[in-house]
């Protein structure tokens, strides 16, 4: 029964952004690919994320910690939240294309792991007010890690897809680093 409801809730879903009521009587002949190909947009972003935790302009900040946080070595349960420039290249001088904004906290005993919580925003350029939400784990000293994209607002209203991280420069001292995101963003064409 709840896979039958799962069934005709994806069909509405689909039948519902599909182009014409036309495509939804003859939903029972379509292949379903073509009918996707037809609503679904794809668009990928490739970016790096220029972190600074210390220093000068810095744009990450602990907001919170627990009293086994000075006592881990992972620094366990401290939270902390940023807003940090997007650029199209790993130079930090080069085209800012966004930013990410939101949470991160630290959530593994044994190793160094965050827990990510960000809004992907997009002050100007073609997707202008628009956001991408990811969410996930990342283990910083892996040399690729994986976000989801779980929705997302305006542009990418109703969003789904995936994020690839991996670490372009590191310093364990100051903590700052360049990370290379790519993005990729599947969206409902509304019609
Ligand atoms: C952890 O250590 C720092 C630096 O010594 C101190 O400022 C902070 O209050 C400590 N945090 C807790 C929760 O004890
Ligand atoms: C932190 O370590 C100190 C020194 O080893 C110890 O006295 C204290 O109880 C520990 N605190 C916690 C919360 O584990
Ligand atoms: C991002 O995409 C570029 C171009 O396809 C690729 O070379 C790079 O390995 C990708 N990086 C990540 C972290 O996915
Ligand atoms: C890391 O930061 C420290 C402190 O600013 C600096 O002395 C060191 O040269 C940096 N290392 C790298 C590889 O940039
Ligand atoms: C930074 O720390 C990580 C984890 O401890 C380690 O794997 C890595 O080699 C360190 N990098 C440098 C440049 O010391």
């Amino acid at each position: 029964m709840e896979k039958l409801t799962f069934i005709l809730v994806s069909f509405l879903a689909i039948a519902s952004i599909s182009r014409s009521a036309a495509q939804i009587l003859y939903l029972g002949v379509i292949p379903i690919n073509s009918l996707l190909a037809d609503t679904v947009g794809v668009t990928q972003i490739n970016c790096y994320i220029q972190n600074i935790a210390s220093g000068q302009n810095e744009d990450t900040y602990e907001i919170a910690e627990a009293s086994i946080t000075n006592n881990s070595s992972t620094r366990f349960v401290a939270l902390d939240m940023n807003d940090t420039p997007l650029t199209e290249g790993p130079d930090p001088t080069s085209d800012v294309i966004g930013r990410a904004q939101g949470l991160f906290g630290l959530d593994d005993l044994y190793t160094i792991g965050f827990f990510i919580d960000m809004n992907i925003y997009f002050p100007s350029g073609p997707y202008s007010g628009s956001t991408i939400h990811i969410v996930g784990r990342d283990s910083p000293f892996l040399s690729h890690r994986e976000l989801s994209v779980t929705g997302g607002t305006e542009y990418f209203r109703l969003a789904k897809g995936f994020a690839t991280l991996s670490t372009f420069f590191g310093n364990n001292s100051t903590i700052n680093a360049i990370i290379q995101l790519n993005i990729t963003v599947f969206r409902p064409i509304l019609l």
